[in-house]
């Protein structure tokens, strides 16, 4: 393994294909130049192909799990958290837990959550009022976001009311720390050696990060204080996966829905946090675009007793969501993600992949492919108008990749990111901050620094 990651670095330094601004600019200069694909091959053993086409990627995603291999080069740092869960494992292992999980995002389920992202963008909005009362208008998206979609992934989840966006809890200090260490980690050659890591002190913080986050978990649905509270609550993601049976009448173990329910806090709350905030981001940057979501969500609201977005709400905000969608375009939450292939693999022009091959498929290179998409950094919600998306490759736009392995979570994910825009554009302008936004890739696509947006409180419209 470390010889592999040795290979993957040699090959990674000379394009600059790092987590910084410029690696996405390096990025962006593969893709003009090669168009589809390219591949680095060392000797006869290794090689990583790096794919941007939606002709080239199709094929990829579309293929069955049963040859599809999550490569543990990119996922293994994730294992000693998430151990043995649904993103992590392979083949009929991962097969019987989709079946499984599946479920508990139906729309049925979903729509009870809807109130859950009303309440903690409230929460939000509450704490911007006075932050903004006070002279504190300038405030990083992402830390103020990233609260707020845990908050409510714990409420969906566990029924916690954790009351983060207020109060710091250890928890979710931990939650926070793993991701950090996460990124560190992949920057640093020999931490990527199982034994030395663990004795290293960032190997040490990881395991304390992770002993917390787990005994949390044991706590909450072992313990006589969630007896308690489960006689009072909503359905929670917890309890859907403790009911689910397969075919045979088989069901999770406590392990297995102990390691679904740290994954769903971990691919859920940085990915929409990232989300939103770029949303906000490019909204800032286009005031006539604000307007058009403002008078949308203005309209809609209109002569209602209460400023909740309802669950029927959510298809009634076309203009909103285009804007949404051509954000994830232009700055999607996951850059890319990594396969390996048990057969070998055809892809267009009767080009082959070696079975085995590292395969990376860049949805930032799709997303900012020229061929695909023309003037690719422009934001222009109206690519998503279903008149200009005719015609357009299913898989153009695939900021929660595509096929078997797709994102469980988007529905839930654009349900709540519908309802924390519309609601923040009501009642707040959101305008550039002090400083020139410099991207920064890492597990989610963040900011240096932080993405800083000027806020100004807006008074409820006068009907
Ligand atoms: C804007 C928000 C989100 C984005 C952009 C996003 C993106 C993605 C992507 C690209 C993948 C594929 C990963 C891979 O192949 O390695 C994925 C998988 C996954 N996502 Fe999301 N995600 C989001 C929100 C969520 C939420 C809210 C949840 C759960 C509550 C979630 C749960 C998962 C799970 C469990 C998988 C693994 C599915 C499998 O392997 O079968 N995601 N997501």
């Amino acid at each position: 393994t470390l010889f592999k990651v040795c290979l993957v670095h040699f090959m990674w330094e000379p394009f600059h294909l790092t987590g910084t601004e410029e690696g996405l600019q390096a990025v962006d200069r593969l893709v003009r130049t090669y168009k589809h694909s390219c591949s680095w091959f060392l000797g006869p053993f290794y090689s990583l192909v790096r794919l941007f086409h939606p002709d080239y990627v199709k094929p990829l995603l579309l293929a069955s799990a049963s040859i599809t291999v999550k490569d543990e080069l990119f996922y293994g740092f994730l294992r000693p958290w998430l151990g043995q869960s649904i993103l992590l494992s392979n083949g009929e292992e991962w097969s019987r837990r989709r079946r499984l999980l599946t479920p508990a995002f139906h729309f049925d389920i979903l729509r009870n959550y809807i109130k859950i992202f009303n309440h903690s963008s409230d929460v939000m909005h509450a704490k911007w009022r006075r932050l903004v009362a006070n002279g504190e208008s300038c405030l990083d998206m992402f830390s103020q976001i990233s609260m707020l979609t845990l908050d409510s992934l714990l409420k969906c989840t566990f029924s916690y009311n954790s009351n983060c966006q207020e109060n710091s809890s250890e928890y979710i200090a931990a939650i926070l720390e793993l991701s950090n260490l996460i990124i560190d980690r992949r920057g640093r050659i020999l931490h990527h050696w199982d034994w030395w890591y663990w004795r290293t002190p960032e190997g040490r913080r990881f395991k304390r990060a992770c002993d917390i986050v787990h005994g949390y978990l044991v706590e909450r649905f072992m313990g006589a204080k969630y007896e308690e509270e489960k006689k009072k609550k909503v359905v929670d993601f917890i309890d859907l996966l403790l009911l689910s049976k397969d075919e045979e009448g088989q069901g999770l173990s406590d392990e297995d829905v102990k390691a679904e329910a740290d994954t769903f806090m971990f691919a859920g709350h940085d990915t929409t946090a990232s989300g939103i905030s770029w949303v906000l981001y490019n909204l800032s940057q286009n005031q006539d675009y604000q307007d058009r979501c403002r008078a949308e969500v203005n309209d809609l609201l209109q002569d209602r007793q209460t400023e909740d977005i309802e669950w029927d709400d959510l298809n009634n905000l076309p203009f909103t969501t285009m804007c949404i969608k051509e954000s994830l375009r232009l700055h999607s939450p996951v850059s890319a993600v990594t396969r390996r292939y048990t057969e070998d693999m055809n892809v267009p022009g009767g080009r082959v992949i070696p079975k085995g091959s590292i395969c990376l498929l860049s949805i930032y290179g799709i997303h900012h492919n020229p061929e695909v998409w023309p003037d690719p950094d422009v934001y222009n919600p109206m690519r998503f108008d279903p008149e200009n998306s005719k015609g357009r490759s299913s898989h153009a736009f695939i900021p929660f990749s595509s096929g078997p392995r797709n994102c469980i979570g988007q529905k839930f994910a654009m349900a709540e990111m519908r309802v924390v825009v519309a609601l923040t554009l009501r009642r707040f302008r959101l305008t550039s901050g002090p400083e020139k936004v410099r991207r920064l890739p890492q597990v989610v696509l963040g900011a240096e620094g932080g993405l800083q947006l000027q806020l100004e409180t807006l008074d409820p419209p006068q009907e």
